[in-house]
């Protein structure tokens, strides 16, 4: 059985347990992920049953879902994200040894510090990658007219079949605003939605959306 293959077999309690297993060893760096357990894992899932060469994720913060979603890469996977400095200009050295975790673990890793809504670094962080997008993770900007915006500079350098990943989609935020337009445009889509407001602090949400083959009906815009 090809590793792909074990992949595809992947049930909800082993991806719970991998990504519990890959939180607890970021903890040692003090990174750890803005996502909801429940929600972060059945992504994961999704991820793994992609197995990316390329992955590509938009605010990556401490690298804490960087770190979980790598594990779900293929090996020796190029990994670019690319995220907002913070306020001296710099990236959190969190996300600096989550970076050099990774590269130590064998994938091409890069950190692009900057704002996914510029034309020049966006095409940066596609360029860097090297080749069609398997998956990317959007979870930057969550304004409405922010994750829009990711959206319409990246979905066209994903390939058919690949996966975007939309974070925080859940609540009464612009990102699901956004979330309600986006997957309006795909065929075969996906909401993962575990959080209660009263629970665990926010709604968060993940929406999936598989991307078409081009020229298919499927393609709905
Ligand atoms: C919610 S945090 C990301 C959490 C991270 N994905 C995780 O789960 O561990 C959002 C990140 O996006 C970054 N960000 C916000 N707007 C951005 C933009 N326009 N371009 C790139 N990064 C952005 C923020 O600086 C922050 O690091």
């Amino acid at each position: 059985m090809t590793e792909r293959e074990t992949a595809r077999m992947m049930t909800s309690e082993e991806a719970l347990r991998a990504v519990e297993a890959r939180l607890s060893v970021c903890a040692r760096w003090r990174t750890t992920a803005g996502q909801l357990v429940a929600e972060l894992s059945e992504a994961f899932a999704v991820v793994a049953e992609i197995r990316p060469e390329r992955f590509l994720e938009i605010g990556s913060e401490l690298g804490g879902s960087l770190w979980v979603y790598a594990a779900a890469c293929a090996p020796g996977a190029r990994l670019v994200s690319l995220t907002a400095p913070g306020e001296d200009g710099s990236v959190d050295e969190r996300l600096g040894a989550t970076a050099m975790a990774l590269a130590r673990d064998g994938f091409g890793v890069e950190v692009i510090s900057g704002d996914s809504h510029d034309k020049a670094t966006m095409a940066a962080a596609l360029r860097a990658l090297g080749g069609p997008v398997d998956v990317v993770h959007v979870d930057g900007d969550h304004s409405h007219e922010g994750v829009l915006s990711d959206w319409r500079a990246v979905a066209p350098a994903v390939r058919a079949g690949g996966v975007m990943l939309f974070h925080d989609v859940a609540g009464e935020t612009g990102a699901a605003e956004a979330w309600a337009e986006i997957r309006a445009c795909y065929g075969r889509t996906a909401k993962i939605a575990r959080g209660r407001r009263e629970r665990d602090g926010a709604r968060m949400g993940i929406g999936v959306v598989w991307q078409p083959a081009f020229g298919t009906t499927e393609q709905g815009q």
